[in-house]
């Protein structure tokens, strides 16, 4: 089976085949008649064990649009709750015959553990600290969209990187495509020896956006720093929320992006989030593209995509 576990082992024709099948994938979403029969009698189950309301949902759509019969597991409310493992929930599962398992866990490796234990495809949607491939990838694809390439082109990823799994495989990704990648933040917000990504690093807003071509914030992940640095949202906001004044030092048509969830006022200005140019609502529409991507790529037997 084929599984999309991360970024990392993918190359650039994989990447520029899953693009140019997201690009189709958008013309069907914009349509009156939304749904396709390619994935007619597979089944997909989106197992979730952290929050998220854009890659659940867009997977969701993504799998209906496609024909496939989806359903989501409400962790929440099974028997997770009375202590049963991660293996033990997705094997029961597995039982069940799906063709394909969408993943998102709070640890590193989740969805690689799971790949080797069933026997379906396996697809993660996050895991820790690690990956999170399917949103570069819909990243990658508005970018490409608006900029027509993705090589040489200049990208600021900032903020809190240390615990970002979306900086990670975005650095992956955009790297293997030819880009530059800056990344700025406090030096309490990244992880030890971030140059060996092949990232230029940066400590000031100022210099880290001169000339970008893209602003790439993240999301400051307070829950993820249970005992250790918490900065003062206030004193973040000064030295690293993106308002019209830091903006001002990369390019005039600039991207602005951001995965979701934002906490307006903590890492980006409201005016900039909803401003001329910003892109963060694109994201999302690609999101569901790019998925239906993924999908087709891994369950389709006939298909001419790249090989995950
Ligand atoms: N960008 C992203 O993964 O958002 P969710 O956590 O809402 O899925």
């Amino acid at each position: 089976h084929r599984h999309l576990l991360g970024i990392k082992g993918l190359t650039e024709q994989d990447i520029t085949l899953l693009l140019d099948r997201a690009d189709e994938a958008v013309k069907i979403s914009r349509q009156r008649e939304k749904k396709t029969s390619s994935l007619r009698g597979l089944t997909q189950i989106n197992l979730f064990f952290e929050a998220s309301t854009r890659t659940q949902s867009s997977f969701e759509l993504a799998g209906k649009r496609l024909g496939a019969d989806v359903m989501n597991m409400s962790v929440g409310n099974s028997s997770v709750k009375k202590g049963e493992t991660l293996i033990d929930t997705a094997m029961t599962l597995n039982a069940m015959h799906p063709d394909v398992l969408v993943v998102r866990h709070a640890s590193a490796g989740a969805a690689a553990l799971l790949a080797q234990k069933v026997s379906c495809s396996v697809v993660n949607a996050g895991d820790g600290q690690h990956e999170h491939p399917t949103q570069a990838l819909l990243d990658a694809l508005t970018i490409r969209r608006a900029k027509g390439k993705l090589s040489r082109i200049i990208v600021a990823i900032c903020g809190d990187v240390l615990h970002s799994r979306v900086a990670r495989s975005n650095i992956l990704l955009l790297n293997q495509m030819g880009a530059r990648v800056r990344v700025v933040a406090p030096a309490t917000l990244l992880p030890a020896g971030i140059e060996q990504m092949g990232v230029e690093v940066y400590r000031s807003m100022a210099e880290g956006l001169k000339d970008a071509d893209v602003v790439m914030m993240l999301r400051l992940q307070r829950e993820r720093m249970a005992g250790s640095f918490v900065p003062s949202v206030r004193e973040y906001f000064h030295y690293y929320g993106l308002d019209a004044e830091k903006l001002k030092a990369a390019k005039d048509d600039a991207l602005v992006m951001h995965p979701g969830p934002m906490n307006r006022g903590v890492e980006i200005a409201s005016e900039i989030a909803d401003g001329p140019q910003s892109v963060i609502e694109q994201q999302v529409e690609m999101g569901v593209a790019v998925r239906m991507a993924v999908m087709e790529t891994l369950l389709l037997s006939q298909n001419q995509g790249p090989r995950l």
